[in-house]
């Protein structure tokens, strides 16, 4: 019989914990927290997205500043503004809402992002802090971003006690958002991880074997209850929208569950624990750039 791992209930902890942590800042030292966020064009989901963020940082009692820009913002204008943002000393995050439009380079734009403000852990030196690290616990307790929706796979598996070590993990998809950042916390919880992709051959083999899969392709239908071992763990990081208006993942669920000891719905698995280490992020980068914790 499969559990379910619940983003919501994970999410709210954590969320009530940062909550606490903020109006404690505001009591003592009168510090409120702000992120910045900028979205540029109209893209329906992006929108979905900035707004879920900024209320979330409202309920955390961490203050925001939105810019939205037109679609046809040069990129000079968008490096400008990131730099006056970088500057601001009141700002403790920046956020900038991917996907970009095409005549913008993401990479130009994560390379602007001051490394200290850099919520989404992004950068190349945030990256590089990551590939670098020794163990788990001391890059967490160094206060370095991490990709947020990784992070929350991580914070998932910890809140239901599921063991790591020693464990195979398949990974679906190589994105430096989820794919690549996650097979680095995997391995430094000592998994042996591997990343499968469009080209990989035999997948199917790699998948079989794998006592935890995480799905972050976001092509529906891509995995199925034939393909996993049973007793697997099932991470669901896809955002799919069927034809009939409804959200589901890159998994079928519905099969998968059959022979699962753990899976995450979509919605409310993965998805709400992204904006909830968002939350996280900006409270820890905001206490150590403000000197506020000696990290
Ligand atoms: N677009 C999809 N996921 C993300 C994310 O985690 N951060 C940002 N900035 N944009 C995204």
């Amino acid at each position: 019989m499969y559990k379910i791992i619940d983003g919501k209930i994970v999410s709210k902890k954590i969320r009530e914990e940062i909550q606490q942590k903020t109006s404690a800042l505001y009591k003592d030292k009168s510090v409120k927290l702000k992120l910045a966020t900028i979205l540029v064009g109209n893209d329906p989901a992006s929108k979905i997205y900035i707004k879920n963020k900024i209320n979330a940082c409202s309920e955390a009692g961490i203050e925001s500043e939105h810019i939205d820009l037109p679609a046809t913002t040069p990129e000079s204008e968008l490096l400008g503004i990131i730099d006056k943002l970088n500057g601001e000393v009141e700002i403790d995050g920046i956020l900038v809402q991917l996907p970009l439009p095409s005549h913008i380079s993401a990479d130009k734009v994560t390379d602007k992002i001051s490394p200290d403000k850099d919520v989404d852990g992004f950068h190349p030196y945030n990256q590089g802090r990551l590939l670098a690290a020794k163990d788990y616990d001391s890059l967490i307790k160094s206060g370095i971003p991490i990709p947020c929706t990784p992070y929350g796979c991580l914070k998932l598996l910890e809140y239901y006690n599921i063991d790591i070590s020693g464990k195979r993990v398949a990974i679906l998809g190589r994105s430096n958002i989820v794919g690549k950042p996650l097979s680095l916390l995997f391995l430094l919880k000592n998994a042996t991880v591997t990343i499968c992709h469009s080209k990989t051959k035999d997948a199917k083999e790699i998948i079989r074997e794998a006592d935890i899969v995480v799905c972050a392709t976001g092509k529906r239908g891509l995995l199925n209850g034939d393909m996993v071992k049973e007793g697997v763990v099932l991470l669901d990081v896809g955002i799919n929208r069927g034809e009939d208006g409804k959200i589901y993942g890159d998994a079928d669920f519905e099969s998968v569950k059959e022979k699962a000891s753990f899976i995450t719905p979509v919605p409310g698995g993965v998805g709400p624990m992204t904006i909830t280490m968002l939350l996280y992020n900006t409270l820890t980068l905001g206490l150590k750039r403000r000197g506020i914790i000696n990290i």
